[in-house]
């Protein structure tokens, strides 16, 4: 009865422009007004990182609570964890509107939001007094109108290392103009270097992992790059990835040429191959996120298999709800026995060995 309730929640909210729905969705979570299931969750999908418990390895990528303001209800829903932002120091509107577009042809989505968010202040003190029941990223932006960047994350850092688990420094949005360039070799050093160094200074208490978030449209080269700035400098992993600004040539649906970032099934085969690359550069050392297309066990498992340590979903969250949750777990915890593992960290880079 409740999965057919959600079926229909989920499809009457696609009967509204993406923007209001998600607006509908995230307003309905905050007056307890959402559906939500009980959450299956099964020890061998539970896993230790950085000093920190994940029951699940399903976290919700950054983009939908970019304001921190349904952690609580997200917690509930069954995520292992939660990133929230992209955050930026101040306010920002965003593009204009339309900005976000369903292509369900393609089980996709396309958004050229430009980090529209409430700011540092708003939000760290959302996220200082949320129920501390799941792992909770906060994911790091800058001004659209700031010129020295560096000095944007570093403020990041500053306001949420005391009260977030991880810290992500994402320098791959599309939608920020010059953002991208930021994943070059020296720009990428000076701001991964001002992010430790502030860290550092914050003291022994406030040492959240600091992760970076990086882009699917990398040449192998640049991959080399990264790699070893993130080895050189000591981050604690990466996140592989963010939207793709591709447009694959089996794209069917009639939205696919607008501009901004790409996400969902057409992404997964992309930002897999990037992650497996990653892996092979750095796996041995850091641990990585995978993030891209994912929307069932079998393609998380994938993920995981090429290197993932956790697995992030966002668009197929947007098709299919909560129900997604229970359904992914179990398929993942079916696939982990079949190849008789007990633990979901003795799966992970398998396709390497
Ligand atoms: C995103 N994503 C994103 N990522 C990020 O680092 N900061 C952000 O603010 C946002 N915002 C955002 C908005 C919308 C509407 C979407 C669809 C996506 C990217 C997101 O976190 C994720 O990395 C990608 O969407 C790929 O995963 P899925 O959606 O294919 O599972």
């Amino acid at each position: 009865m409740l999965d057919k309730t959600l079926w229909a929640f989920t499809h009457l909210l696609h009967l509204l422009d993406p923007e209001t729905a998600h607006e509908l969705t995230v307003w309905s979570a905050q007056h307890r007004m959402a559906p939500s299931l009980r959450a299956f969750e099964d020890p061998i999908l539970s896993s230790i990182l950085w000093d920190r418990e994940f029951i699940n390895p399903f976290g919700l990528a950054a983009g939908f609570d970019k304001n921190g303001v349904v952690i609580d209800p997200l917690q509930r829903q069954g995520f292992g964890f939660i990133e929230i932002g992209s955050v930026t120091p101040r306010p920002q509107l965003g593009n204009p509107r339309p900005r976000l577009f369903r292509l369900p042809k393609d089980r996709a989505v396309i958004n050229r939001m430009g980090f529209n968010n409430d700011g540092h202040g708003a939000v760290a003190a959302r996220v200082a007094r949320r129920q501390r029941t799941r792992v909770l990223g906060v994911n790091l932006g800058k001004n659209k109108d700031t010129v020295q960047a560096v000095t944007d994350y570093v403020a990041g850092v500053k306001v949420f290392a005391e009260i977030a688990d991880y810290l992500v420094i994402n320098v791959s949005s599309p939608n920020t103009p010059g953002l991208r360039a930021l994943q070059g070799k020296s720009a990428l050093s000076e701001i991964l270097d001002a992010a430790l160094t502030e860290r550092a200074r914050l003291g022994a208490i406030s040492r959240p992992p600091l992760l970076l978030k990086i882009a699917p449209d990398l040449t192998g080269s640049e991959l080399d790059d990264i790699a070893q700035v993130a080895l050189d400098l000591g981050i604690d992993g990466l996140i592989c990835t963010n939207t793709t600004l591709m447009r694959p040539s089996r794209l069917r649906d009639t939205k696919r040429m607008e501009d901004g970032g790409l996400s969902g099934r057409p992404l997964f085969d992309l930002s897999t191959q990037v992650l497996s690359e990653m892996y092979a550069r750095v796996g041995k050392c850091l641990p990585l996120i995978g993030s891209g297309g994912v929307e069932s066990g079998k393609m998380a498992y994938a993920k995981i298999r090429a290197g993932a340590s956790l697995v992030q979903v966002y668009t197929a969250f947007i098709y299919e709800g909560p129900g997604l949750l229970n359904r992914l777990k179990r398929d993942l915890v079916g696939l982990l026995r079949a190849d008789g593992f007990t633990s979901v960290s003795q799966a992970v880079g398998a396709d390497h060995r």
